[in-house]
C-alpha cells in the first residue's frame, strides 16, 4: 500500500520517471538504474551529506530520498518525527543539514528551528514544505533559516541543499575571520601597550643612569681640573685645562639635554610648565612661532594622562618639524567640561588619509593607543591650510583619581590593607 503510494507520487512529482527506477530504489539489493549509474563514480568519491530529516510522512520521506538518488547528491538521510528525536540526533552533530517540515503533529518547523538557535548549533536548515503561504515564508527567512522549498519543487532539493551548506560555511568562515581579526587586534594592542610601558620604564633607566653614572663622573673630573686649573703654573697647562673645561661643559651640557629628553623632570611641574619647556625648545632649534593657549596655569591630570599628553605634543612638534614646511604652531591646552584636550595645529601643507596609512610611520599610531590607555583618543584633521592633533582624555575615568567611584574604590582599598596589616 505505501510502496504504491510512494511509486504514485514519484511519478506527480517526476513525471516521465519509469517506475521501474522507483522499485529498484525500493529494493536496496537490485542493481541501480542506468540513469543512476551515469555520474555514480563522481557521487563515491565525495563524502555523502548528512541530512536529518523532520517530516511525520513516510511518503514525503521517501520522496526527499528519491529526489537526491536522481540528483546524484551522496546522501545519508535520518528520519525523525518527533522534537526529542530531532534534538538527541541534533546533538549527535553528525549532520550538515536539517531539512523541515513546517507542519508537523502538534509543533511546527520553527519550533525545532527554535530549538536549534536555543542550544546554539549553526547548521544549515531548510524548510520543506507542502504549504508553506507567503507570510510564513517569509517570516522563517527573517528568523534565520537558510530556505524554503516546496514539495512540489522536489526537483531543486539537491540544488537547495548545496547552496544552504556554501552560504552556511561561508559564513561560519567570514565569522571565524572576524573573530581571528578580533583577537590579533587585541594582542596587537596589548603589545603596543606592553612596548610603550617598556619604552617609559627604559627612557627612566637611561636617564637615571646618565644622571648617576655619566653625571656624576663628569662632575668629578671636573672637580680634578678645576684643581689642576688652580695649581698649574705653566700657560700651556693653563690653556689646554681651559679647553678641557669647555669640552666638559659642553658634554655636561649634553647629557643633561639627553635626560631632559628621556624623562623630563620638568613634568612634576604639570603638564602646563612641560609643554611651555617643550615649545621653548622646539623655537628654539626651528626658529617656528608658538603660542601657548591653555585654561589655566596649573592644569590637574593624572600623572599617566599627563605623560600621554606631554608624548603627544612632543610627536606632533617633532612631526611638524619633520614633515611640514609651516611657520607657526598654536597649542591648545584645556580641561573644560571634564575633558583634557591638548590641540597642536600648524599651518604646513596638511597630509594625506594615505600618508597615516605609511608602513612605517608608527608615531601617530602610537599615541592612538597611548591615549587608549588612557580612556581618551586621537583626531588628526587637516587641509591644505595646515594640519591638527587633538587629544581628548575625559577625566571622569577609572585614571583619574578624582572620579568619585575611582577615589571611593582607593578609599576602600587603602582601609582593606588597613585592616589586613
Ligand atoms: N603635521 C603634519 N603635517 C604634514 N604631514 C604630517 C604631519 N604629521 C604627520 N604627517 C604625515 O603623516 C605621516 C605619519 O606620521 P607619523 O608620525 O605616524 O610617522 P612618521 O613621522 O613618518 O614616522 P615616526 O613617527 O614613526 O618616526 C608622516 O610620514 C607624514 O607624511
Ligand atoms: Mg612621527
Amino acid at each position: 500500500m505505501l510502496y504504491r503510494q510512494i511509486t504514485g507520487q514519484i511519478q506527480h512529482h517526476f513525471p516521465g520517471c519509469p517506475v521501474a527506477v522507483a522499485s529498484c530504489w525500493s529494493d536496496p539489493a537490485a542493481p541501480a538504474p542506468p540513469n543512476l549509474q551515469a555520474g555514480m563514480s563522481e557521487i563515491l568519491d565525495k563524502r555523502p551529506v548528512h541530512i536529518l530529516h523532520l517530516e511525520d510522512s513516510r511518503v514525503d520521506h521517501a520522496l526527499v530520498k528519491f529526489a537526491l538518488q536522481r540528483s546524484k547528491l551522496p546522501s545519508e538521510v535520518v528520519l525523525v518525527d518527533t522534537l526529542d528525536d530531532f534534538k538527541r540526533e541534533l546533538l549527535s552533530g553528525r549532520f550538515d543539514v536539517v531539512l523541515a517540515d513546517y507542519h508537523l503533529p502538534g509543533f511546527t518547523g520553527m519550533d525545532a528551528w527554535d530549538v536549534v538557535r536555543e542550544l546554539g548549533i549553526e547548521i544549515p536548515y531548510v524548510i520543506l514544505s507542502g504549504a508553506i503561504g507567503e507570510t510564513a515564508a517569509v517570516d522563517a527567512m527573517h528568523r534565520g533559516v537558510s530556505d524554503y522549498l516546496l514539495k512540489d519543487s522536489m526537483h531543486r532539493l539537491s540544488h537547495v541543499i548545496e547552496r544552504a551548506i556554501e552560504v552556511s560555511q561561508t559564513r561560519r568562515e567570514r565569522a571565524r575571520a572576524a573573530e581571528e581579526l578580533a583577537a590579533s587586534r587585541k594582542r596587537l594592542a596589548e603589545l603596543a601597550e606592553h612596548l610603550q610601558t617598556s619604552i617609559e620604564q627604559e627612557r627612566a633607566n637611561i636617564a637615571r643612569e646618565i644622571h648617576d653614572d655619566i653625571g656624576g663622573s663628569l662632575a668629578a673630573v671636573k672637580l680634578d681640573l678645576a684643581w689642576v686649573g688652580r695649581h698649574a703654573q705653566d700657560g700651556h697647562v693653563l690653556q689646554h685645562v681651559a679647553t678641557a673645561m669647555e669640552m666638559l661643559q659642553h658634554a655636561l651640557g649634553a647629557s643633561q639635554r639627553i635626560m631632559m629628553n628621556l624623562r623630563p623632570p620638568i613634568l612634576d611641574q604639570g603638564l602646563v610648565a612641560a609643554v611651555q619647556w617643550l615649545a621653548g625648545g622646539f623655537e628654539r632649534r626651528t626658529g617656528m612661532r608658538v603660542t601657548i593657549r591653555r585654561s589655566s596655569d596649573q592644569i590637574e591630570v593624572p600623572m599617566d594622562v599627563q605623560l600621554v599628553a606631554y608624548r603627544t605634543a612632543q610627536e606632533a612638534l617633532t612631526n611638524i618639524a619633520k614633515h611640514t614646511k609651516a611657520t607657526a604652531v598654536d597649542i591648545d591646552l584645556s580641561d573644560g567640561e571634564g575633558v583634557l584636550t591638548l590641540e597642536v595645529t600648524d599651518n604646513g601643507q596638511g597630509l594625506s588619509p594615505e600618508a597615516l596609512r605609511k608602513a612605517e610611520s608608527f608615531g601617530l599610531l602610537g599615541l592612538r593607543e597611548r591615549a587608549a590607555k588612557v580612556d581618551g583618543w586621537l583626531d588628526v584633521s587637516s587641509s591644505s591650510k595646515g594640519t591638527s592633533v587633538i587629544l581628548s582624555v575625559p577625566l571622569i575615568s577609572p585614571h583619574n583619581p578624582n572620579n568619585p567611584d575611582s577615589a571611593a574604590n582607593a578609599a576602600e582599598e587603602a582601609h582593606d590593607q588597613g585592616d589586613f596589616v
